[in-house]
C-alpha cells in the first residue's frame, strides 16, 4: 500500500508586507530555496510527508502561532525603526535613503524544513536556538552609499545587539548576489518580561534587489534548454554590470548632494 502522504503548506498564510510611502500592500510571500527534491514536491512551500512525519509537522506547528507572534511584534518594530530613520534623514538632511521596506514571516512548513535541513529535530526549542531568520525585513536603499549609512545609525541603536553580519556587497557571492546582511536581536516586552528576539536584515539596493529577484527566479525555472547559454556566467556578468552602474549613479546623487549643500549654505 503507498504510504498515505498529504502536501502540507499550499495554504500558509501570507505574512509578505510591502511598506511604501503611501501605505502598505501585501505581497507574495518570500519563497524558500528547496534543498532536496525528496523532501519539497512542486517548487517552493510545499513539504510531502508520510504518516508519522505528518502527526510530528501537526504536533510541531500546533504551538506555533504564539511564537511567531513574537517573531512578529519584533519584525514590525525593526520596519518602524527603519521608518523613523528615514522620516529623520528626510527631514534633517534632504534625503530619502529608503526606497521601500519588504517584511516577511517565516511559514511554518518552510521553518519545519529549514530545521530538518540543518538535522534539527522540528521543535519549538530547536526553532528559537537555530533559526536567526523567522522574521525578516529587506530595506531597499536608492543607492550604495545609503546601505552604509543605514548600517552606521543601525549600529548607534544600543539596545540593539548585532549578532552577525554579512557583508556580500564588499564580498559578493560567487554567483553574484549583493546585499548586506545583518542578524539583529531587538527588545520585545511583554506583561512580565523582556525577550531579545532575533530578525534577519537584509538592506540592499534597488539594483541589487533587481539582480536578486531575478536570480531566484532564474534558479528555480527548469531549465531544460538553455540554447547554449551559460545561465550562471550570464548572472556574474549581469551581476558586474548594475555594479558599474549602480557606482555611476552614486556619482550622480554625490553630485546632486554636493550641489545642494552649496545652495543651502549661500542661502543662509
Ligand atoms: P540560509 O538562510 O539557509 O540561506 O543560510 P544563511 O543564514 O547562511 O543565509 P545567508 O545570510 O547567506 O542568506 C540568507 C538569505 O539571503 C536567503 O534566504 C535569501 O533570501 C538571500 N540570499 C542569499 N544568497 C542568495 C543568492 O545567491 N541569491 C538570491 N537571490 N538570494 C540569496
Ligand atoms: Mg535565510
Amino acid at each position: 500500500m503507498a504510504p498515505q502522504t498529504k502536501a502540507v503548506g499550499k495554504n500558509v498564510p501570507d505574512g509578505g508586507m510591502r511598506v511604501t510611502p503611501t501605505g502598505m500592500v501585501r505581497t507574495a510571500q518570500w519563497k524558500i530555496m528547496p534543498s532536496s527534491d525528496t523532501m519539497v514536491k512542486g517548487s517552493t512551500q510545499e513539504l510531502l510527508l508520510d504518516a508519522a512525519a505528518l502527526d510530528r509537522y501537526e504536533a510541531f506547528t500546533a504551538d506555533m502561532h504564539a511564537i511567531l507572534q513574537k517573531y512578529e511584534a519584533a519584525m514590525r518594530q525593526m520596519v518602524v525603526r527603519f521608518e523613523i530613520l528615514d522620516r529623520d534623514l528626510s527631514i534633517r538632511r534632504n534625503r530619502n535613503p529608503i526606497h521601500h521596506i519588504e517584511s516577511r514571516i517565516k511559514s511554518p512548513v518552510s521553518i519545519y524544513e529549514k530545521l530538518l535541513r540543518y538535522g534539527k529535530e522540528p521543535t519549538i526549542g530547536n526553532l528559537e536556538e537555530y533559526l536567526m531568520d523567522v522574521a525578516g525585513v529587506r530595506v531597499i536603499c536608492s543607492y550604495k552609499n545609503d546601505v552604509k549609512n543605514l548600517m552606521g545609525l543601525l549600529r548607534r541603536q544600543d539596545d540593539l545587539e548585532i549578532v552577525r553580519i554579512k557583508n556580500y556587497i564588499e564580498n559578493p557571492k560567487p554567483n553574484g548576489y549583493r546585499s548586506l546582511h545583518v542578524i539583529v536581536r531587538i527588545p520585545v516586552y511583554f506583561m512580565d518580561s523582556k525577550e531579545m528576539v532575533p530578525v534577519e536584515v537584509q538592506i540592499r539596493t534597488i539594483a541589487m534587489d533587481y539582480w536578486a529577484s531575478l536570480e531566484h527566479d532564474l534558479k528555480y525555472k527548469a531549465v531544460a534548454e538553455t540554447h547554449g547559454l551559460d545561465i550562471a556566467g550570464e548572472l556574474q556578468e549581469c551581476s558586474k554590470i548594475i555594479e558599474g552602474i549602480e557606482a555611476r549613479m552614486q556619482v550622480l546623487a554625490n553630485a546632486l548632494d554636493a550641489g545642494q549643500a552649496k545652495h543651502t549654505k549661500l542661502a543662509k
